[in-house]
């Protein structure tokens, strides 16, 4: 979700996950984000030092692509450092639910001090033994120490798991590869990125086509990679937007017909009616927009 608070009298977004889970929410009427404090991080170091009880801030609704399997099916999470936190959500949902089906996670930290809400995650292990649990340090032995192949040997199954990843970028590089030379399929394959990643090499030659901005009555052609945003506006359309990147989440809208490829994951949308991120999302052929 975003938050939106003023520091130092200047209006600022962040996007940050939920770390509760929505139950939470139900049986207590609180939320919890777990915000890590980030060297020159202006609104993460004001949120730590000059936030206090009793202050109100702003919050969106929540959005993403992380969303438990229903039915259930078997799930690996790949995590890296913060990354996390929007799976301790899901992990708390699913043991309170008695989610039935297997869910391993592999939590890659620096060191075993910078474990994110061990007790948390060793109570959950300890309660539900769906759960395994492997955490691993990249940076206590002599070479640092990545994801390597034989970390997915354990995880049964991984064939027909669903799989989220969530980290920094090269630890969702690698486990794209890794997971893809397994034999898993993109479309099992979920990410949310905390920062802007490389954007996908996309074949510009494909790309472009009729854009229908629906409420707008606007019928507009493109060609090449100019993504949703970038023809709205040159349009003279002005659509919500914040970072541009793919990460907040507030260019998001509905998409009636039409493909779209992500800029981000270089996946190409279904055909038909979902939500997209208009500032990484560029046509393939005609599309229609909620716009
Ligand atoms: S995701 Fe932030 S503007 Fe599109």
């Amino acid at each position: 979700m975003n938050i939106c608070t003023d520091v130092n009298g200047v209006r600022r977004t962040r996007t940050f996950s939920l770390s509760s889970s929505p139950l939470l929410w139900e049986i207590q009427g609180q939320i919890t984000l777990t915000i890590k404090r980030l060297p020159g991080g202006l609104v993460t170091n004001w949120m730590h030092d000059s936030l206090e009880e009793g202050d109100v801030i702003g919050l969106t609704e929540a959005f993403g692509d992380f969303q438990i399997p229903q039915p259930a099916k078997p799930v690996l999470y790949i995590a890296g450092g913060s990354g996390i936190t929007p799976i301790l959500s899901q992990l708390e949902t699913m043991a309170a639910e008695n989610y039935r089906a297997s869910v391993a996670l592999l939590y890659f930290v620096r060191t075993q001090d910078d474990v994110i809400a061990r007790e948390a995650l060793t109570a959950l292990a300890a309660r539900w033994p769906a759960l395994s649990l492997t955490i691993i340090a990249t940076h206590e032995g002599e070479a640092p120490r990545y994801l390597k192949d034989s970390d997915l040997t354990p995880v049964t199954g991984l064939k027909v798991r669903e799989v989220y990843l969530c980290g920094p970028k090269g630890l969702m590089d690698l486990a794209n590869d890794l997971l893809s030379q397994r034999g898993v399929k993109e479309q099992q394959i979920h990410s949310t990125f905390f920062a802007p990643p490389a954007q996908a090499q996309l074949n510009s030659d494909q790309l472009g086509g009729e854009v229908t901005f629906t409420t707008s009555n606007l019928k507009v052609g493109s060609e090449g990679d100019a993504n949703l945003l970038e023809i709205a506006e040159a349009a003279g359309l002005k659509p919500q937007h914040g970072c541009r990147m793919g990460i907040c989440h507030q260019c998001s809208c509905r998409k009636t017909s039409g493909t779209v490829v992500n800029r981000l994951t270089g996946k190409v949308s279904g055909p038909g009616e979902e939500t997209v991120q208009l500032c990484v999302s560029v046509p393939q052929g005609p599309v229609a927009l909620n716009v």
